[in-house]
């Protein structure tokens, strides 16, 4: 369970959260909506504690992270993977370099039980026959599925945390991932892997998720399942979630 009670975080003055609350249940699948730079990566940062807020406590099951060392920090951050925006891969490792990363770094496999997890994970992504390519010779679509296999790789993750899993793709592979991330949500709580996926791709969010929160000048103008969204009488995220309409007319 993550739960941010108050939380308030700026850069230089700018108040990029301010006073926000809500708790999330690992199972749940959680899309974060709003605009550019509207604070969504930055809750991200915040749940692994990658950045303390300034005011407000956010706690992991229960426990206080922002008064965590670093290297107490390292078991809640357990419970989580993330896929950063715009992947991150490493350029100068091939694929299978890429996706061992976390579990050399975290793990003590031998060399032929983390081959057997590369390949299993990248049969699973569909993207076996990659393996020894480097990310710049892959599609956007394929650099994603290998950053999305890299974070499941280093452990088991309680959570996904996809932060514009599908932005800058177009729309068959962005459907492509939005698949992949039912998949890897499936099954039935409490025992599922949930997801919060940042975006501001309304259209994707309302593949996978079912429960809608919208940033909107620091704060969560809203809190509920896709049915209440479009029922929104907030003009600015009426605005937003414009497109939900527009593809329906198509
Ligand atoms: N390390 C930092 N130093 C200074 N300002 C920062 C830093 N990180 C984020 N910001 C600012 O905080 C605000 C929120 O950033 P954040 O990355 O959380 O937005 P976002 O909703 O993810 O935006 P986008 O949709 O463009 O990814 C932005 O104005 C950004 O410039
Ligand atoms: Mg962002």
């Amino acid at each position: 369970m993550i739960e941010f009670r108050n939380v308030t975080i700026a850069y230089n003055d700018h108040v990029v959260l301010n006073n926000v609350s809500f708790t999330a249940d690992f199972f749940e699948k959680i899309a974060i909506l709003g605009g550019s730079g509207g604070g969504k990566t930055t809750i991200l940062r915040l749940i692994l504690g990658l950045v303390r807020p300034d005011e407000g406590n956010i706690f992991i099951n229960g426990q206080d992270i922002t008064v965590l060392s670093e290297s107490q920090l390292r078991q809640p951050r357990m419970k989580f993977s993330i896929v950063f925006q715009e992947g991150a891969l490493f350029d100068s490792k091939n694929v299978r370099e890429n996706v061992a990363f976390c579990l050399r770094e975290y793990s003590n496999y031998s060399e032929e039980e983390i081959e057997r997890r590369v390949r299993d994970l990248l049969k699973i992504l569909g993207i076996e026959e990659a393996i020894d390519l480097m990310p710049e010779e892959l599609s956007g679509g394929m650099q994603r599925r290998v950053a999305i296999a890299r974070s499941l790789a280093g452990c088991e993750p309680k959570m996904m945390l996809y932060d514009e899993a599908t932005t800058g793709l177009d729309p068959l592979t962005a459907a492509n991932i939005c698949a992949l991330i039912n998949e890897l949500s499936s099954g039935e709580p409490p025992q599922r892997r949930g997801f919060i996926l940042v975006t501001h791709k309304v259209l994707d969010a309302a593949r996978v998720a079912d429960r809608y929160l919208y940033l909107e000048n620091g704060t969560i103008a809203f809190d509920g399942d896709i049915e209440s969204l479009k029922k929104t009488d907030d003009p600015e995220l009426r605005e937003f979630i414009n497109e939900l309409y527009v593809a329906k007319r198509v």
